[in-house]
């Protein structure tokens, strides 16, 4: 089954051709980092917006790169939710249309479940049931997941997510939007040590997570030193991300413990952080848990992983009205 994925939860719009929910034909992503870049954010109108200007060409190079026809495409799968609802409506709209068109099977897919099925892209499938740490800038949630998509919630971050806390970190220190990649990217020449920074709810014995006190604890630190300029920004990141990681890479492996498991899924944005992919393999290794990490380009929103997520249930028969609509959060969102 040829599906055609459609992503445009947040500030990436994307395009994907996959065979059989394993095999990416193509993937096309047109990010909009520089719009939000100089807000310091993604900004949802200018967002929607941007969507609009490029939904048709991100899906036109798509079909073209996988050497396709749109008659070619046997299913259409688009993400409906959790996500900024006016973006998600303009890649929600152009799948329904598609669909319509060519009387084609139209099928919601949850981000969410969309971030776990990029494990099973073009890489070493994982097995259920498994753990899932979803790592991202809107989630950082903990799962056991025994099939497609069997999900059970195991905990969750109590306050910002993961990657939130590395964006919000990175424009204290003057790094800019999104922070994640220029914090994993300075943190390579610094010292995790120097700086000693707090991993809050690290030992309540639950699988809760809290990252909004991280952020708090660098503008103090910064206010205490008199300034970015005062302190060493490469041994700050390094100290920011190791005590994010540590957290992270505790929690999911204490998760594995709780449920028995032998197999830990990091997926999300926040998967593609050298530091967190590292360590999690080494921890993993000497506990004998089977790691799944998926490859660095279907980490960040992408729709190769909504096709695939959206092959699985197609292939079980399940099918969206057209009438579908786009939904905020995760409760929401039909799965
Ligand atoms: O999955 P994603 O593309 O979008 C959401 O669903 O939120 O995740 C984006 C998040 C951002 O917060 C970004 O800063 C973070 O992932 N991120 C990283 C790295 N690459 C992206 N965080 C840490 N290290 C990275 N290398
Ligand atoms: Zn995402």
């Amino acid at each position: 089954m040829i599906v055609l994925g459609i992503e445009s939860s947040c500030d990436d719009t994307s395009a994907s051709v996959v065979v059989d929910g394993r095999a990416v034909r193509s993937c096309v992503v047109s990010s909009q980092d520089s719009f939000h870049a100089r807000f310091g954010g993604v900004v949802p109108e200018v967002a929607s917006r941007a969507h609009m200007e490029v939904i048709d060409t991100v899906c036109a190079d798509a079909l073209e790169r996988a050497g396709c026809m749109p008659r070619d495409i046997d299913g259409v799968a688009v993400t409906n939710g959790p996500g900024l609802v006016g973006s998600i409506l303009v890649g929600l709209g152009f799948a329904k249309g598609f669909a319509y068109a060519r009387g084609i099977p139209f099928l919601g897919v949850n981000h969410l479940e969309g971030h776990i099925a990029a494990a099973f892209l073009e890489a070493d499938e994982p097995e259920f049931p498994f753990v899932a740490l979803v790592v991202s800038g809107g989630h950082t949630h903990l799962y056991e997941v025994t099939g497609f998509f069997r999900l059970r919630l195991l905990g969750q971050t109590a306050d910002d997510a993961a990657g939130e806390a590395f964006d919000k970190a990175a424009k204290l220190l003057g790094l800019g939007y999104p922070g994640g990649v220029a914090i994993d990217r300075l943190a390579k020449a610094g010292r995790s040590a120097a700086y000693d920074l707090p991993r809050p709810m690290l030992h309540t014995g639950d699988l809760m997570m809290s990252f909004s006190g991280l952020k708090t604890a660098i503008r103090q630190l910064l206010e205490r030193a008199g300034g970015i300029e005062r302190v060493s920004l490469p041994d700050l990141c390094a100290a920011f991300q190791e005590a994010v990681v540590d957290v992270l890479v505790k929690k999911s492996l204490a998760a594995v413990e709780q449920t028995n498991g032998r197999h830990l899924v990091i997926c999300g944005g926040v998967s593609a952080n050298s530091r967190l992919r590292d360590k999690a393999a080494t921890v993993c290794r000497e506990r004998g848990v089977r790691l799944t990490l998926p490859q660095f380009a279907y980490c960040t929103d992408n729709a190769a992983m909504i096709a695939a997520a959206g092959y699985h249930r197609l292939a079980a028969g399940e099918r969206s009205a057209l009438g579908l609509n786009s939904y905020a959060t995760l409760g929401q969102a039909p799965s």
